[in-house]
């Protein structure tokens, strides 16, 4: 099950549960770093209770749980019940933190107020027409002196070398896409203007643009866009024919071994909630 688009007055453009399960863990593999920097710069040790908003099949839940070990506690929250159905299938190793996940909006995320040390939420607000709001709703999560880390992308910044025509319509069209549904695709740009708007005192700010010749990561884009390419029709922002086309030509691009692909851009930020 998934809370229906029009509680949260947003749609989610990726497919869910075991059928992106294993993207997300590219993503993971990709993004991890910057992720933890993030948190690290956040401050762990000594972290008894955490939230991961729009945990997705729990990459980082996981991670939080056994980075604050046994006797701490973790709350992970999506829209997607097939979603959480992943997350709950994975296990933290021995010692963890408790892991429990609930189905739930990042704009009402029903967790109690004021009672975290760290929030989390990654390659969520892309994928919210009020990103504002929710960071708002994040940030009433925190304790006094708690954090709110927040990795989100600048999706433009994708760079195919050499050029790909393919590539070029793809970003395009998205930005048809993103206007069409009214979300911002580089909201990671925005993220200092986004902690300060809910009062929270930016502490760090990083970003991450990995580079790829080969593996999993070099494709990480081209199947993110075909596994998008349903709702981006749907919505009517790139005709079906000409979609098919461009992630054909994507493909056929990818597999050269003289293609170099910079992933779009992820930002990591803190915002430390004063007390
Ligand atoms: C790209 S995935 C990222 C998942 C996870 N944060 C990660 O980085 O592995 C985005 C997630 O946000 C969830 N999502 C989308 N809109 C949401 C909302 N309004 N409230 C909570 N979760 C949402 C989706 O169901 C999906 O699991």
């Amino acid at each position: 099950m998934t809370i229906a688009a029009n509680e949260v007055g947003d749609r989610y453009v990726l497919p869910t549960g075991s059928q992106d399960a294993a993207r997300l863990d590219v993503i993971q593999e990709v993004y991890g770093p910057i992720s933890i920097r993030g948190l690290e710069a956040a401050g762990m040790d000594g972290v008894r209770r955490a939230a991961d908003i729009g945990c997705g099949t729990g990459t980082m839940s996981r991670w939080l749980a056994e980075r604050m070990g046994e006797g701490s506690s973790v709350d992970g929250i999506d829209i997607s019940e097939d979603q959480l159905a992943v997350a709950r299938m994975g296990q933290p190793a021995t010692g963890s933190a408790r892991i429990t996940y609930s189905l739930a909006s990042a704009y009402e995320p029903a967790l109690p107020s004021a009672q975290y040390d760290i929030v989390f939420v990654r390659l969520v607000l892309c994928h919210l027409k009020e990103p504002d709001r929710a960071v708002a709703a994040m940030a009433a999560l925190l304790k006094p002196g708690g954090r709110l880390v927040i990795v989100d992308m600048d999706m433009y910044s994708f760079l195919a070398m050499p050029p790909s025509e393919h590539y070029r319509r793809w970003l395009e069209g998205a930005r048809a896409h993103q206007h069409n549904i009214g979300v911002d695709y580089s909201v990671g740009k925005r993220l200092h203007e986004l902690l300060s708007g809910s009062g929270l005192e930016t502490t760090f700010l990083a970003a991450d643009q990995p580079i790829f010749n080969s593996g999993p990561g070099k494709h990480l884009w081209e199947n993110t866009w075909r596994n998008a390419l349903p709702h981006v029709v749907k919505a009517g922002s790139i005709a079906p024919a000409e979609g098919e086309e461009l992630i054909a030509g994507m493909a056929t691009y990818d597999a050269r071994p003289d293609v170099w692909i910079a992933v779009a851009k992820m930002f990591a930020a803190v915002g430390r909630k004063g007390g």
